[in-house]
């Protein structure tokens, strides 16, 4: 078998999360953090704040907040941070963890929603966020790195021209998290976060960072129960009960403290230069297969290892099908959740067959995809 849909999740957790998770789950829990309220010091989740903030470059660890996965804390981010009837932008390569949510309120006459036109790449020029700013503009929301075509998008130029406008902006990290240098620096808002790719914890685990400006903005979008200051019936106002009612998710938690701290040893930078060769190979092999076009070249040798490719004739659906059953190749195809990008890449509604790689993947797997490519 060889994985290739490492965007979509990543396929195993390292031997540390393992032993970690295994040595959890045989101990007893006895809830002991919310007895004392206030009181984290010493549990999973403050470790698992320290290792993210340390990562996305968060000075306080309570601005690190644990959800379900990047679905719930871009949901959150959006509904929190919107007033009726401001304008919101977001970019045409958005999956839709945003897209949806911001078409929904966008339907509802909520906000007015605009999408920023990318090129056929991906790619994004940081004017377009200049120009589309108008005077009840309250949020940008931008995906990282496309999902579909690997593209980086140029979030650094396009939030601070957010931020001189006094625009609140949301980050997708889903596909560059622990891939890719991501921080939060003082033009992000909201990093929201995916734990079960690029960051290898549990699928059901992920979050967001938070600025200091909108930790008081952001109107929790979820209510509950927090174990402190129970009198009231409004959520308090401290980080980080103010987004986290509910029983947390202490295993999830627990696999992305361990397996972020694991990454931080390693390094971002030797991580993402791994993928980078594991790319270029693939590029380079691609390049002397007629048949297949690679969507958004270019920008796929410099951004994410996610490789989009319509093979000429072919259903995108059947060719992933075949990959598999002939070659034991994991492949994922369609539209994967971003009809935007597709949309921007001239692929839709055929979609396309995606290949995406990770810190498992090795240069001879590569070859062996190759192969099997040459011979359809
Ligand atoms: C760009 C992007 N955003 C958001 C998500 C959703 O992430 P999660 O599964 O953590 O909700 C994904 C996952 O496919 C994604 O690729």
């Amino acid at each position: 078998m060889i994985y290739a849909n490492y965007a979509a999740t990543s396929p195993a957790l390292s031997p540390d999360v393992v032993r970690e998770l295994s040595a959890y789950l045989q101990e007893t829990h006895l809830n002991a953090g919310r007895n004392f309220e206030g009181l984290e010091t010493g549990t999973i989740a403050l470790r698992a704040r320290r290792a993210v903030g340390k990562l996305f470059n968060v000075t306080n660890p309570l601005r690190v907040i644990f959800t379900s996965g990047a679905t719930a804390a871009l949901n959150m981010a959006i509904n929190g941070l919107l007033k009726p009837g401001c304008h919101v932008i977001a970019t045409g390569v958005e999956h839709n963890a945003s897209a949806r949510p911001l078409n929904a309120l966008h339907k509802a006459g909520i906000i007015k929603l605009e999408w920023l036109k990318c090129a056929g790449d991906g790619s994004l020029e940081p004017e377009s966020v200049k120009k589309a700013i108008k005077k009840n503009t309250r949020l940008l929301v931008m995906t990282h790195a496309s999902n579909v075509l690997g593209t980086i998008l140029p979030v650094k130029d396009c939030f601070e021209i957010a931020k001189k406008n006094n625009v609140f902006t949301v980050l997708d990290t889903a596909q560059t998290g622990g891939v890719l240098p991501c921080t939060m620096d003082d033009f992000c808002d909201v990093m929201a976060f995916a734990g079960h790719k690029g960051l290898g914890g549990l699928a059901g685990c992920g979050g967001f960072a938070l600025s200091e400006r909108a930790a008081l903005e952001l109107t929790p979008w979820l209510r509950g129960g927090t174990g402190s200051a129970s009198q009231s019936f409004d959520m308090p106002e401290t980080l980080p009960d103010k987004f986290e009612p509910g029983t947390q998710n202490t295993i999830g938690i627990l696999s992305l403290a361990v397996s972020v701290e694991e990454i931080l040893r390693i390094g971002v930078e030797k991580i993402r230069e791994l993928e980078l060769n594991l790319v270029a190979r693939f590029l380079s092999g691609l390049q002397c297969i007629k048949k297949i076009e690679v969507c958004g070249t270019g920008a796929a040798a410099t951004g994410v290892a996610v490789v989009s490719v319509v093979i000429h004739n072919r259903d995108a659906g059947d060719v992933s099908r075949q990959l598999f059953e002939d070659n034991g190749i994991i492949t994922r195809s369609g539209l994967h959740c971003s009809p935007l990008a597709h949309k921007t890449a001239g692929t839709f509604p055929s979609g396309t067959v995606r290949f995406s790689f990770g810190r498992y993947t090795t240069e001879a797997e590569i070859d062996t995809i190759l192969e099997a490519l040459d011979t359809l």
